[in-house]
């Protein structure tokens, strides 16, 4: 009881500085709420999909700086992860698979990660869910342990279909809880405690969500939410002259008879089935996601917390014969991006078209802190922060900023009929990276998409550009992309001797980008 009044005092004088100060963070270093979800595209209401039932990410976006335009470094969890966590690029970390994490991987890099650099400022810092990849958790990210919610797959009386791909939580479901209530749980529960802990605190979650199987509780089951029609894609084939290589065709996220190779294709049907359970997974995730936002909201310190939420990368839902990641497609890299600053008011509610990576944030997050100039050497990326004073007109070294991504293609020797360029696209997921044959370096300018599948050297661990084995080139000048049905994505057009002169000055530069960034 005695402590009581002491506690009271410390809340009042909290909530006095932050009024004094007019809730700009000049006299405290302001939270870091990061919330991360795993496989979602920017397939919301913010971002102009008005049918998406997504109201809390909606409503967290016109508070928010919103990038339109924002891409993974890798287009798969685990070394998505350990890129945006540490800082460092994929060719940087060498985690490119489920083998090693960016401290394990060759080098043995003692790294400062992102939660980590502001441990050391003096945050308490804490996860729950799935943020590092789950089971590669980073024990010295936290001041608090983190918890690493479990994986639940599909359960004896869920709803389904054949291959649970979905499956709903019903009144008979084994397991009544989805992992989504596990992660929020936990880490509301590590909200309350960093508040209580009288530091500035960092707290992420992430959540399984829309990641297959597609598992919601009932009233989130994707007939309920999405009853009307869902467009099946437009481009349902492989790109013309695609080399076989840059997809993902043998294999995807989705289980499906008439899904494994470039020419089948999943019946209208089913794909607008899986659609809509996806659709309503990300509505899962959208309302687990609110329940860390209206806690900020009760805490009382919603103006002196960023709020960053992203996905580890995008997906696909079909378009162009891809049921997954796993490639330098648009699709698979392109991520929602939004961060909410309070006191720039210049970025509230505001959208901005400055190329973001992943691997920006750490920069852009130290410097939206005031803390950029403790950053150490050899953290990579670009800070954004600069866009949040103007987003309309951003510094010019942000406004020609392009977006990088890769992928690695494994196991090509396992295709002795076929000629080198056909690799099995999931194999780098458990194999060493001197096992890698081709890494994919992707780029993208404000008009185009350009590609480049390059042999992986595994002696010098270095790509021989010399021996580039294909080229991609997409077209955008003249698409809308609406839906995420790119025209301009349908045709690879490196090889068409109009674009030459394009494809020679593009391949330069992305050379000239890996070689400079390491
Ligand atoms: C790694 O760095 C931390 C400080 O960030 C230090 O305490 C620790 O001893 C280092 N570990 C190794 C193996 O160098
Ligand atoms: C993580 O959270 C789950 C669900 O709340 C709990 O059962 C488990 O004991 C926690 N694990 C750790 C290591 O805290
Ligand atoms: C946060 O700022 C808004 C707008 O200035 C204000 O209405 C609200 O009361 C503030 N909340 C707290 C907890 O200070
Ligand atoms: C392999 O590539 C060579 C040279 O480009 C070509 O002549 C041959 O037809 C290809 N073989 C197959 C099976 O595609
Ligand atoms: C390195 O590459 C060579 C040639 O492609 C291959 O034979 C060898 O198995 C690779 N080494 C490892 C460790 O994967
Ligand atoms: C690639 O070609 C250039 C120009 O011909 C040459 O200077 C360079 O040494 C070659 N690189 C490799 C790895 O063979
Ligand atoms: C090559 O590109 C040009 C310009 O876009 C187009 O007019 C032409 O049809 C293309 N050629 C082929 C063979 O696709
Ligand atoms: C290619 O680069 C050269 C030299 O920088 C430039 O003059 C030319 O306009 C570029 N061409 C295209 C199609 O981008």
């Amino acid at each position: 009881m005695a402590l009581l009044p002491v506690l009271a005092l410390i809340l009042v004088a909290v909530v006095d500085a932050a009024e004094v100060c007019h809730g700009t963070p000049a006299d405290r270093l302001p939270n870091i709420l990061h919330l991360v979800a795993d496989d979602m595209r920017p397939q919301l209401g913010a971002y102009g999909h008005e049918y998406m039932i997504t109201p809390n990410i909606d409503a967290l976006a016109q508070r928010s700086l919103l990038f339109d335009f924002a891409y993974t470094q890798f287009a798969y969890c685990a070394p998505s992860r350990n890129s945006f966590m540490s800082g460092r690029r994929p060719d940087r970390t060498r985690a490119l698979n489920f083998l090693t994490t960016f401290r394990e991987a060759p080098g043995g890099k003692n790294w400062t990660a992102m939660p980590q650099f502001f441990k050391k400022q003096g945050y308490f810092t804490s996860a729950a869910g799935k943020v590092y990849h789950d089971g590669m958790d980073d024990p010295p990210s936290w001041s608090y342990p983190s918890n690493q919610t479990k994986w639940i797959e599909c359960q004896p009386g869920d709803i389904h279909d054949p291959h649970f791909n979905y499956c709903g939580v019903t009144k008979d479901s084994l397991i009544q809880y989805t992992d989504e209530d596990l992660a929020l749980t936990e880490g509301l529960k590590r909200m309350e405690l960093a508040h209580q802990s009288g530091k500035p605190w960092w707290v992420s979650i992430g959540v399984h969500r829309p990641h297959t199987p597609y598992r919601v509780p009932a009233g989130f089951y994707g007939s309920e939410l999405y009853p009307f029609d869902v467009a099946p894609p437009k481009h349902r084939y492989p790109p013309q002259n695609v080399p076989y290589m840059a997809g993902n065709w043998a294999d995807g996220d989705i289980n499906d008879p008439a899904h494994g190779c470039p020419s089948c294709v999943v019946p209208d049907e089913r794909s607008v089935e899986y659609r809509k359970w996806y659709y309503a997974a990300v509505t899962w995730t959208d309302h687990s996601l609110g329940r860390a936002i209206r806690k900020l909201e009760e805490l009382g310190v919603e103006n002196n917390t960023i709020i960053v939420f992203h996905s580890d990368h995008g997906y696909q839902l079909g378009e162009l014969n891809e049921w997954s990641k796993k490639t330098d497609t648009e699709l698979a890299v392109h991520v929602p991006f939004m961060v909410r600053v309070p006191w720039k008011q210049n970025s509230i509610g505001k959208r901005t078209k400055v190329r973001a990576e992943l691997v920006d944030l750490y920069r852009t997050l130290a410097d939206l802190a005031g803390l950029g100039d403790h950053v150490e050497d050899g953290v990579q990326g670009t800070s954004l922060a600069g866009a949040f004073d103007d987003p309309d007109a951003p510094p010019h070294k942000l406004q020609t900023k392009l977006a990088y991504s890769q992928i690695g293609r494994c196991a090509c020797a396992l295709f002795p009929k076929y000629n080198v360029t056909q690799c099995d696209a999931n194999a780098c997921a458990h194999v060493p990276l001197p096992a890698f044959d081709f890494m994919g370096y992707t780029m993208r300018t404000g008009d185009y998409r350009f590609t480049a599948w390059v042999p992986f050297d595994n002696t010098t661990m270095r790509v021989d550009w010399n021996r580039t084995a294909a080229y991609e080139l997409y077209d955008l000048t003249a698409d809308t992309g609406r839906d995420f049905d790119f025209d301009g994505f349908s045709v690879n057009l490196a090889n068409n001797a109009s674009y030459a002169t394009l494809v020679g000055n593009f391949s330069q530069q992305l050379q000239h980008a890996v070689n400079t960034w390491d």
